[in-house]
């Protein structure tokens, strides 16, 4: 085993250890996996997703300063097409609220909020089959957003994860800070169905106090 693969295992597993029970939290509230989906709920994530990006896209770009990498990552547009296919005009979308995002200052930090934006690319398919099932949007017109990257999926998420592997091991903690942040930006942005575990209000009532 070579030094860099070593510490790829160290920092994946310690950013998965790290945002676990973020994530487990963010899954369950969000309810795209509801048998009982409906447009509006779906509408409204999107909506939320797309205040996030609006900002955090830019941010990431000025920061990284890394088109090969991040171009192809691009995916605010996804959001823009989705929602003009769920009858947003281009005015609404723009009126949209922006999320307050989440303090990012180098690159290093990138990273750590990138992989939780990349992650999530996976989990993103288990959505889109929900949401093709119950409300017939797909990854052709409707879910692109969630469809991500589609079948190269796997390939984009082990590419990301090469260039995590050249962060130096000294970076690791802010990494895994600025992930934690991103998720706790998140939860306390993204709207939760009602009945959506208390525990994920804590946190994100938290990460408003904490700004
Ligand atoms: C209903 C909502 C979601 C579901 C069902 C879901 C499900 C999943 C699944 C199945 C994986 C792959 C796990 C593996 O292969 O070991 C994954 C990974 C991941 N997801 Fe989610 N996810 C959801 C929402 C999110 C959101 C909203 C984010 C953040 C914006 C996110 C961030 C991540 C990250 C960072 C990983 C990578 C974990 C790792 O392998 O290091 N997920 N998710």
């Amino acid at each position: 085993m070579t030094t860099g693969a070593w510490q790829r295992s160290a920092l994946l597993t310690h950013l998965r250890t790290v945002t676990r029970p973020a994530h487990h939290l963010l899954e369950g509230a969000l309810g795209l996996l509801d048998e009982r989906l409906d447009q509006d709920t779906y509408k409204q994530v999107l909506e939320r997703f797309y205040g996030f990006w609006r900002g955090w896209e830019p941010q990431v770009a000025a920061l990284l300063q890394d088109g090969p990498l991040l171009d192809p990552r691009r995916r605010l547009h996804l959001l823009d097409a989705d929602l003009a296919v769920l009858g947003s005009s281009a005015c609404a979308v723009d009126a949209l609220p922006a999320c307050p995002l989440p303090l990012l200052h180098d690159a290093a930090e990138v990273l750590g909020s990138l992989y939780v934006m990349e992650g999530s690319t996976l989990g993103g398919r288990v959505i889109q089959r929900n949401v093709e099932r119950h409300l017939g949007f797909d990854g052709g017109s409707g879910c692109t957003y969630f469809a991500g990257y589609g079948a190269s999926t796997g390939m984009m998420w082990r590419l990301f994860l090469a260039r995590l592997d050249e962060a130096p091991a000294t970076d690791a903690e802010r990494i895994a800070t600025c992930a934690t942040a991103t998720f706790e930006r998140l939860a306390c942005w993204l709207p939760r169905k009602p009945d959506s575990d208390a525990q994920s209000r804590t946190m994100s009532d938290a990460a408003l106090l904490h700004g």
